[in-house]
């Protein structure tokens, strides 16, 4: 299979941590039922690929995603692979947190609102009431010595409200931090934003004490920026990206949400640019063309289609 010839870039570093959501965010929206056995093959796929961080599932309400209803069944049939600090969940609640601890997970991530009116279709509350929602999740994971991330959505633009000011995202993503948070998610939920709008947004976490390195950057890829948002975002210094593998996902409680960033195609450029992901790319592929066949449609990804076509 073809490679990217290899040029390394100055100032590029020697490795990115890629966050893999192709399981959790990538399924999450699909429309028909996906067996649970399709689901568990498939995070074994994305392992077997070389991706260490991959999300399992979501520990959310059943009647809000069905789709995700079988997290517990997911996790128990993958035992001891869907453990770890690298096998985040999610978990809005108290609910979810002690859903996630009966089967033994020990990462879990908390998923907020930089906007009202997305706080209250994805989680029917308001952005003040989330942080009291998320408190006690947040506390009783890290007196569990759990690993904990904070997700923020709608942190460049929401469907509802239009623009977005930077400084209520920054506001929001310092009281989820305050939560005790290992890491900071910034999401693009529906795939709007453009570098010079993750520079700004880095700069006033910067100036509310938010280190670089505790920041990761989730990008749905709407408007085709996402690869150029990622290479931005590294080369102001961010370490881990969230991706999905084939591009798959979008939120059902966010109009206009589409897929993730590929992984494939951050996988092409960052290996073209000599960093390392630890990533086979020909197994992620064909992990994704897998994917795809049980999902009866292709990958939008551009570098699956180009390498799955040769
Ligand atoms: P609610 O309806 O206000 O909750 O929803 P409730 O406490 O009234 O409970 C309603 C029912 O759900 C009850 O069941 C609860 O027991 C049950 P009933 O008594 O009616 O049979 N319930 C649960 N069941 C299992 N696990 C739980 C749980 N919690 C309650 N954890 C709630 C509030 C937060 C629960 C709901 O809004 C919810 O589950 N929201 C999640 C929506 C979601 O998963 N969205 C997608 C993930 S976020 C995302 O994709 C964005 C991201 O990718 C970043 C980006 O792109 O920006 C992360
Ligand atoms: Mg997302």
């Amino acid at each position: 299979m073809r490679k990217p010839q290899l040029e390394p870039m100055s100032g590029a570093p020697d490795r990115v941590t890629i966050y893999e959501v192709g399981a959790r965010d990538g399924l999450q929206n699909e429309k028909s039922l996906v067996p649970v056995e399709v689901k568990a093959e498939f995070v074994r796929r994305l392992l077997g690929a070389g991706l260490e961080t991959v999300e399992i599932t979501s520990f959310v309400s059943p009647r809000w995603v069905p789709q995700l209803a079988d997290a517990a069944e997911l996790v128990s049939s993958l035992g001891e692979l869907a453990l770890g600090t690298h096998r985040p969940v999610l978990v809005p609640n108290e609910k979810g947190l002690d859903r996630a601890l009966d089967l033994g997970v020990s990462s879990v991530a908390i998923f907020g609102s930089a906007t009202e009116t997305f706080a209250a279709r994805n989680l029917s509350s308001t952005v003040l009431d989330q942080f009291t929602m998320f408190e006690p999740v947040a506390k009783r994971a890290k007196d569990d010595g759990l690993w904990l991330r904070a997700y923020v959505s709608m942190c460049f633009g929401d469907p509802w409200e239009g623009d977005v000011p930077v400084d209520q995202v920054a506001d929001v993503c310092r009281r989820m931090m305050d939560l005790g948070a290992d890491q900071l998610s910034l999401g693009d939920t529906i795939g709007v934003a453009t570098p010079g709008h993750v520079g700004r947004l880095l700069e006033a976490l910067d100036a509310r004490g938010i280190a670089t390195d505790q920041i990761a950057v989730h990008f749905h890829d709407t408007y085709g920026q996402a690869l150029a948002n990622a290479l931005e975002a590294i080369r102001l210094g961010v370490r881990t990206i969230d991706a999905s593998a084939g591009g798959l996902g979008g939120c059902p409680y966010a109009r206009s949400a589409t897929g993730n960033l590929a992984t494939e195609d951050l996988v092409w450029a960052l290996h073209g640019m000599g960093v390392e992901t630890g990533v086979d790319l020909e197994r992620l592929v064909a992990t994704s063309v897998w994917m795809s066949e049980q999902l009866g449609r292709p990958s939008p990804s551009r570098v699956v289609k180009a390498l799955s076509g040769e």
